[in-house]
């Protein structure tokens, strides 16, 4: 099956700084435990059986697709399984999160790791083919992965950390170990996406959820040039890759270094002004509290209004939150936030 062209959309034309009449609208974590019809699905299945089962990672796909008024879908799937794929122990148990049962910690750990691993992440290229036939070309369909830092950190920690002790340590203590294992996961990465973009995927995001915990020194020697290197390794004609992280508020003009197409804001710094930081021609993405979702109706209306005021008259912007929907965030409020964006014209 050949890729339904998108470049026409409002997603596509924003990330390449078109003009559109309106501004396009996803939410990282769009596709989740907000929404009952989540935990419908969610309750037959564990959630790697989710994601490694083409037919039902796309049925996950297009619940906000169906449900909500979005201007892309992305791939139901985890940042995590570039990880599993290269050799680690990955399980996800209810509220306590991700977990690696086999941390990697020594030389001989970040030896043991594989780097070619595409047959085992044929199911998302799979999956990628059962959305696309879905949306059948209505909207574009975002790829994603998780950067080699982000990574790199569940796999040191063995799952999710407040303070990244272990991952900061093998940096600061043995950084050669730490390139080592970045380098590894950066070409993982780098074949993944790839294989994402082969399978039909119209966008690309990288998350690097966690970089906030780096001081600027770290974030550019163990963060920023791996993403760089991923990014100049895509075949991406056509195929805008949008850069995340959290703490991109600090980061972000080291980010556009790595020439992502878009970069995708926190909370933390007026859009605008950081656009206007930013080289001509990078959109921006972002940037709502998603604890605002949380509020009365009365204030989400307003917080998006003067989101959108003040960047009235940018080129290049793609309304998204500053990280993903909580999971007790009430889906009408959602779903009201999405109609409130949808009425804005400019
Ligand atoms: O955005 C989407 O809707 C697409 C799907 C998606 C998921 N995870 C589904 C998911 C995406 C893009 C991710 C990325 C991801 N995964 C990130 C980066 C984005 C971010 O939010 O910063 C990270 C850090 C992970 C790792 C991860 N996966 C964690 C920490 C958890 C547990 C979270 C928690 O609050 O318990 C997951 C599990 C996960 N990934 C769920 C979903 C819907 C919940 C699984 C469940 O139903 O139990």
């Amino acid at each position: 099956m050949s890729t339904p062209n998108q470049l026409d959309s409002l997603l596509i034309k924003a990330a390449f700084s078109q003009k559109t009449e309106s501004p396009p609208v996803w939410m990282m974590r769009q596709a989740g435990r907000f929404m009952p019809e989540y935990w419908e699905i969610k309750n037959k299945y564990s959630f790697l059986e989710m994601c490694k089962t083409p037919e039902i990672a796309a049925d996950v796909t297009m619940l906000p697709v169906d449900l909500l008024d979005i201007d892309a879908a992305i791939l139901f799937s985890d940042i995590l399984v570039t990880g599993e794929a290269m050799g680690g122990d990955l399980s996800f148990t209810q509220g306590i999160g991700p977990k690696f049962a086999n941390p990697v910690r020594t030389a001989a750990d970040v030896d043991a790791l594989e780097t070619e691993v595409g047959d085992r992440l044929q199911y998302v290229a799979d999956a990628i083919k059962v959305v696309q036939q879905r949306l059948n070309g209505s909207i574009p369909l975002i790829g994603f992965a998780g950067a080699p830092f982000t990574v790199m950190s569940y796999l040191v920690e063995g799952g999710s950390s407040k303070d990244f002790k272990l991952t900061k340590l093998m940096l600061h203590n043995h950084p050669e170990l730490a390139h080592k294992l970045l380098a590894k996961i950066a070409k993982v990465t780098t074949d993944y996406l790839n294989l994402q973009i082969a399978a039909g995927v119209n966008a690309v995001q990288i998350f690097d959820s966690w970089a906030q915990a780096l001081s600027w020194d770290d974030y550019r020697e163990f963060s920023h040039q791996y993403i760089q290197q991923i990014i100049a390794g895509l075949h991406r004609k056509d195929i805008p890759v949008i850069s995340f992280c959290k703490g991109s508020s600090v980061f972000a003009p080291l980010m556009a270094e790595a020439k992502p197409d878009v970069i995708s804001i926190d909370w933390n710094v007026d859009l605008k002004d950081m656009k206007h930081r930013l080289p001509a021609g990078m959109a921006v993405q972002g940037n709502l509290d998603p604890h605002i979702l949380y509020a009365d109706k009365s204030v989400i209306k307003d917080r998006i209004h003067r989101l959108f005021e003040r960047m009235r008259g940018e080129d290049g912007f793609i309304f998204n939150l500053g990280h993903g929907i909580m999971p007790d965030i009430p889906f009408e409020n959602v779903k009201y936030a999405v109609e409130v964006i949808k009425e804005f014209r400019y």
